[in-house]
Order: structure tokens, then C-alpha cells, then sequence
């Protein structure tokens, strides 16, 4: 019986791989430490799973040291998601994600290396924005690190951050870089979703610029079996390793805001726009070679299956997400000074 600690699960990909490690490991013990800041719903875990005796919710800060040392004293596998994770987010309120998502990431790693006897492996979550704009594709995990934003800085002071307690502590660790992630009970500020939601109540989804940019879009239980691969591959395969999850398909954002209005019988055209993000990431595309040699792993739901299963699920579960239609929009400030609602 193996206990997992997974930071930040009432989030979107946190709380989905609580679902998928809970379900498919009937003898696990699931540890919840999440914050539940605007981004966390513990209405995001199902009941059943909360009033099981195989699961705890710690409401906690990952920089509480103490908590940290109490819970991964009695984890075997640490799946470290809870950060601040909205780029728009991060240029109008940059210190949180840095004292998250940086020091936040020390704090675990710290408490990681205090326990590296105990703990079997640490899988650190991550970005594919730590890359910014792709410069030579399919991207692979040697691809320069330029981030673009606040939000992927403080990703990639956490990520080089994990890669230097390998490197000098020999802790367990393995770095984890999602594309672009999608799929039911994401938060509303973030593109499919918002685009989505927008459709179901009549608005016209609003494209950043001309919708150009492209991104390697993954649908999350895609993530969640190739974490699950991780947890159980053999030391030497995956320690020390950082993987890149992606599809090796690019999508642009105007083609993925047609694929989902084609899937809800809207016209083509239904959009408008908006003018681009300061720092927005032109192109991303995974390259997906070290995933397969090293995990067997693809992701194989393709942008069409995964949208029609998003957009089911948003279009049953209302309740879920009309609380949050006040936070779509985030404010921010143009290099030209001018303020916009993004
Ligand atoms: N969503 C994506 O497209 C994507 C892509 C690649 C990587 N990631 C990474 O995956 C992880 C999870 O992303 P997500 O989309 O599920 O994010 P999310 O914003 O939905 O969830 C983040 C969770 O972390 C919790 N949290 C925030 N600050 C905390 C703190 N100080 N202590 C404890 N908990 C705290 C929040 O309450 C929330 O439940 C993040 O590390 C993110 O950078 C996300």
C-alpha cells in the first residue's frame, strides 16, 4: 500500500489525477495539501473519495515547512502541482507565482531531500512554458529556456531549481514539462474553457490577436496515465530524467476556437478580438521522442475527441463553473500603458 502526496489536487490537473490514481489503485492512500486559492475547489474531488479512510485533505500552504515535513515523512511518491498558473494572471500580480511556485517548490524539495530515504520518487510538474517561443520543433527537452512571462519564469526558476537538488542532493526527482493541458474542470480563465463557456451563454469566444499562435494541446488524462507511467518505472529508467508531454501536433488558437464551435454547431465565425498579450508565446510544438523511449507513452486523444468530451462536460455541469464567469477576464496592462480587460 503506497501513500501519494499530490500538492495542489483541487486544482484541474490535480484533481483529475486524484480521480484517475484513486480509482485504479484501490489499495493507495491519497494526501491532499492544497491552499484553495481562487484556482482550487474541493468540489473538484468526488465525495466518495472524500469520505474515504484512503484519502486526507490537508488545507495548507506548500510553504509550511512543518506541514511538509508531517505528510511526505509518510509519502512514497510526491506529485508536486500546486502552483499559481494563469499567464495573464502573472503580469498584473507577478510576486505570488514567484513565492508559489519558486519558494513553494524549495519548500518541497527541501522536505523531499529530508526524507529521500523514504520517498520513492518526486515527480516535479513542470511547463512547456519554461521553453517561451519555440525556436527549433518539434521542441525537444534540450530546447533553450526563454520564458515569456512572469508566470513561466517563476516555472523555470522551479524547474532548474528541482534540476539542482538532483544534481547536489541525489534526491529522487523527475521533471515533468506538460504542453498545454484541457479537459473538464479547468478553470474558466484559462482558452478552451473560456471559449466554451462563452458559446454556451451566447457570447462570441474572444480571440487573443488573430488567434495565430499555436500550441501542442494535450487532453489531461493523457497527463495523468503518463504520470501514473512515471511513479512506477524503475529508478534508473526515469531519475534525474526531465520529459516533455506533448502530441507533437500544433494547433492554433483560432483553429482550436473553430474546432469547438463546429462541435457546437456555431458558424466558423463566430468570434472576436482581442488585441494580443504582452509576452504571448508564438509557437509550440513537443517533440514526443523521449516520452516513448522512455515511458511508452503517447498521448492518445486526438484535439476533436478531447474537445467533445470537454465540451459535454461543461455543457452538463453549469453549476460547476457559473460562479466563476466573473473571472474569465483578468486586468492587465499593455506595453502602451492602455489597461485592458484580458
Ligand atoms: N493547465 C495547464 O495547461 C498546465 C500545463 C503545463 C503545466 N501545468 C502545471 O501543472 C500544475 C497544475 O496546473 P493546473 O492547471 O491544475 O492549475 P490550477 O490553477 O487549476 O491548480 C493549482 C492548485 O494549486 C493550489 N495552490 C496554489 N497555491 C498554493 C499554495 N501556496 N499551497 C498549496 N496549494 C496551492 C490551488 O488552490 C489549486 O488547487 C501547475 O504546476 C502548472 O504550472 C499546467
Amino acid at each position: 500500500m503506497y501513500t501519494c502526496l499530490i500538492t495542489g489536487g483541487a486544482g484541474f490537473i490535480g484533481s483529475t489525477l486524484v480521480n484517475y490514481l484513486f480509482n485504479k489503485y484501490p489499495e493507495y492512500r491519497i494526501i491532499v495539501l492544497d491552499l484553495l486559492t481562487y484556482a482550487g475547489n474541493q468540489a473538484n474531488i468526488p465525495e466518495e473519495i472524500k469520505n474515504s479512510d484512503r484519502f486526507e485533505f490537508w488545507y495548507g500552504d506548500i510553504n509550511n515547512a512543518e506541514i511538509l515535513s508531517e505528510l511526505i515523512s509518510r509519502s512514497d511518491f510526491v506529485i508536486h502541482l500546486a502552483a499559481e498558473s494563469h499567464v495573464a494572471r502573472s503580469i498584473f500580480q507577478n510576486r505570488v507565482f514567484f513565492q508559489t511556485d519558486v519558494m513553494g517548490t524549495q519548500a518541497v524539495a527541501n522536505a523531499v531531500l529530508k526524507y529521500k530515504n523514504r520517498v520513492r520518487r518526486f515527480i516535479h510538474i513542470s511547463t512547456s512554458e519554461v521553453y517561451g517561443s519555440g525556436i527549433v520543433f518539434p521542441m525537444t527537452e534540450d530546447h533553450p529556456l526563454n520564458p515569456c512571462s512572469p508566470y513561466a519564469s517563476a516555472k523555470a526558476g522551479a524547474d532548474r531549481l528541482v534540476y539542482s537538488y538532483i544534481q547536489t542532493y541525489d534526491i529522487p526527482a523527475v521533471i515533468m514539462r506538460p504542453f498545454n493541458q484541457y479537459g473538464p474542470q479547468q478553470h474558466l480563465e484559462k482558452a478552451i474553457p473560456r471559449f466554451i463557456t462563452s458559446v454556451v451563454m451566447g457570447e462570441k469566444p474572444l480571440i487573443h490577436g488573430y488567434g495565430g499562435a499555436t500550441r501542442d494541446w494535450v487532453y489531461v488524462k493523457d497527463t495523468c496515465r503518463a504520470i501514473d507511467i512515471v511513479m512506477h518505472e524503475e529508478d534508473h529508467k526515469v531519475n534525474g530524467k526531465t520529459i516533455n508531454l506533448g502530441t507533437g501536433v500544433e494547433t492554433s488558437i483560432l483553429n482550436v476556437a473553430r474546432t469547438i464551435l463546429k462541435c457546437m454547431d456555431k458558424p466558423l465565425g463566430f468570434l472576436d478580438h482581442i488585441e494580443d498579450r504582452p509576452g504571448q508565446v508564438e509557437r509550440h510544438c513537443s517533440s514526443t521522442d523521449k516520452a516513448w523511449e522512455l515511458l511508452g507513452w503517447n498521448a492518445t486523444t486526438t484535439l476533436e475527441e478531447g474537445i467533445k468530451k470537454t465540451v459535454d462536460w461543461y455543457c452538463s455541469n453549469s453549476y460547476w463553473w457559473e460562479p466563476l464567469v466573473w473571472m474569465r477576464k483578468v486586468k492587465i496592462t499593455l506595453p502602451n500603458g492602455r489597461k485592458i480587460d484580458h
